[in-house]
């Protein structure tokens, strides 16, 4: 007999989440949508955007949970506690739960896009009237006992997890994030992940080109930060069929990346996902 947890699971389906929804406005010049979280049954994290416009500020806040910030276009200025970080593209900073933080665009004329990534699937902030001493950091990095982190995408290093598909780990637990972990995943025209599954829910948003996604059956095209949510446990994986390149932000809700590689069939709907246990191993290897 099936458990009721069993049952639960059973109910999650993936889910596609707009690029470019209706988004909620929550200071002057700051428009905020959500992608992934409750209102979807995930499980642990959620994920969505802010954009700034020119000279707009996300005033200083704490969340119970730690954040991931990844910009995604534009120049973002982070404080943290007053320690003020320039982030360019694909820059990560993680902020550990309780920790003020204030998010602003300097520039006079470009809009600034940044994901976001919370270890919880309820996102919520608390204003903070603190005010804390400004000491400019540049694009330099946290200093040893700041509880803040950057990965610099410049700096961070590149696996290729398929043939044609480079991978850098943004945030996670061994940078000094808690429950949520993360990176950039760019796939040259021809290139995909062979079809596989987590042990925990993922948020995948398209930040350049097309991605074709398959779970387990089902077939979505994504751009233009278009997001799948995919649940624990169901085979998915992503193909660029177009002939330029495709990159995503892909997230989850545990502290270090792991991925165990299935048969295609149970991607391409072929053949029944008999669950985890009973599947077709495609490697010997988790990845
Ligand atoms: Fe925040
Ligand atoms: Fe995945």
């Amino acid at each position: 007999m099936a458990t009721a947890r069993h049952e639960e699971k059973e109910l999650r389906r993936e889910s596609i989440r707009p690029g470019q929804g209706e988004p909620v406005s929550l200071a002057a010049g700051v428009a905020l949508r959500e992608f992934v979280s409750q209102a979807c049954q995930a499980r642990g994290f959620s994920t969505g955007t802010a954009t700034l416009e020119p000279g707009a500020v996300l005033p200083y806040h704490t969340h119970s949970f730690s954040e991931a910030i990844t910009l995604l276009q534009g120049v973002a200025q982070v404080a943290v506690e007053g320690r003020t970080y320039q982030l360019q593209p694909f820059d990560c900073l993680h902020v550990p739960a309780g920790v003020a933080h204030e998010v602003s665009n300097p520039s006079a004329k470009s809009p600034m896009l940044a994901l976001w990534a919370f270890a919880s699937a309820t996102p919520s902030r608390d204003l903070v009237e603190t005010r804390f001493t400004v000491q400019p950091r540049g694009q330099s990095n946290p200093k040893p006992g700041d509880p803040e982190s950057i990965v610099r995408f410049a700096e961070a290093e590149v696996y290729e997890l398929s043939a044609g598909a480079d991978f850098r780990d943004l945030f996670a637990g061994r940078f000094g994030s808690v429950g949520i972990c993360g990176g950039y995943g760019k796939f040259r025209p021809g290139s995909s992940l062979p079809c596989h599954v987590h042990e925990y829910d993922e948020s995948i948003t398209i930040v350049e080109g097309q991605a074709t996604c398959l779970v387990q059956g089902n077939r979505y095209q994504l751009s233009d930060c278009d997001t799948a949510f995919v649940p624990e446990g169901r085979p998915h994986r992503f193909i660029n069929q177009t002939d330029v390149p495709m990159a995503m932000i892909w997230v989850y809700a545990g502290t270090e990346p792991g991925r165990a590689l299935v048969e295609s069939s149970y991607c391409d709907g072929t053949l029944a996902w008999p669950g985890r246990e009973l599947a077709i191993p495609l490697a010997e290897k988790t990845v």
